[in-house]
């Protein structure tokens, strides 16, 4: 039997769906039930009724999976599959945060270990993250852990005063000005759509700024037949589906995530068949974690 006919029955054994992200291997995306950005994954593990959701992404992805159904097994093709960003916050400093600044709001992207996400007030993707940070009450925004998504939703809101943190995620800080300049200068007429964890120098290259889903989108809906990509080049997967005749060009050779690369078939095939990988959350840490996403959830609508 083919590993793609074993996916396919085993999905029927376990009653599962597979949820998957843009920038895992194409064959993986292929097979999914969904797949989509941060915000989109997240509201369909939210409400998706299957016992089972195999999510081919990195841990953060399955985590808030888990906290939003805690009913549901979350499993994941590969437990090492980890996002180094997630990390990259100190609660200490939340800590000292919340004591400096009364009207504080600690805004958590979902790039986030579920621990950080216990001592946040709301989560936010890169697809919401200004529609609610702009929602706030709060004029203080602690933005963690990415330090340039935090400043280009900082650029839009200049009514909110910003306090960052030194968070990044390295495939989209790989990304250099000069590789844009260089990639504009080869190809005049290609606009040039840039993910918001690039550093501002790029982001103020764009002709266009959004999540993955909203790269997608931008180029599927204009009239350009070319386009310069700003981000991980598993979005290619689905903007050559959408796409055929249009063409996109990358601006550097390291614009791909070994994270979410660790994610294969074999793998999604394993541990729908083993049932091993689940993802386990303390039920405390869990609950208040939960509060930060269901508030992203009622704010980004
Ligand atoms: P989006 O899915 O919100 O575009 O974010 C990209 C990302 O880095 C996920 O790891
Ligand atoms: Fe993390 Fe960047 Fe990989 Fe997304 S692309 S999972 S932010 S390292």
């Amino acid at each position: 039997m083919s590993t793609l006919d074993k996916i396919r029955e085993l999905k029927r054994e376990r009653n599962a769906v597979i949820l998957a992200h843009y920038y895992v291997n194409d064959e993986v995306q292929a097979v999914a039930d969904y797949v989509g950005d941060s915000f989109y994954l997240s509201k369909i593990a939210a409400k998706e009724e299957a016992e089972t959701i195999l999510f081919c992404g990195v841990s953060f992805m399955g985590e808030s999976a888990k906290i939003l159904s805690p009913q549901k097994a979350v499993i994941m093709p590969d437990m090492q599959a980890d996002c180094p960003m997630a990390h990259m916050a100190d609660i200490g400093r939340i800590q000292e945060m919340r004591k400096k600044y009364e009207d504080l709001a600690v805004v958590c992207y979902i790039n986030s270990t579920a621990e950080l996400k216990t001592y946040s007030d709301v989560c936010v993707t890169s697809s919401n993250a200004l529609k609610i940070v702009r929602k706030l009450p709060n004029r203080h925004i602690y933005f963690i852990p990415d330090e340039n998504l935090g400043r280009y939703v900082a650029s839009q809101a200049p009514e909110k005063q910003f306090i960052f943190n030194d968070g990044f995620c390295h495939v989209h800080k790989s990304i250099t000005a000069e590789n844009v300049r260089k990639a504009k200068e080869a190809h005049p007429d290609a606009p040039v759509l840039v993910h918001p964890e690039c550093t501002p120098d790029v982001v103020g290259m764009a002709d266009y700024i959004g999540s993955t889903s909203g790269i997608i989108d931008f180029a599927t809906a204009n009239e350009a037949r070319e386009f310069i990509i700003c981000t991980e080049m598993g979005v290619l997967y689905e903007l050559k589906q959408k796409n055929p005749g249009k063409r996109f060009y990358s601006v550097g050779h390291r614009q791909f995530c070994p994270n979410m690369k660790r994610i294969t078939l074999e793998k999604v095939a394993d541990a729908l068949e083993q049932m091993d990988n689940a993802i386990e959350l303390d039920e405390e840490v869990r609950i208040l974690a939960y509060k930060p996403l269901e508030r992203m959830l009622a704010l980004g609508q």
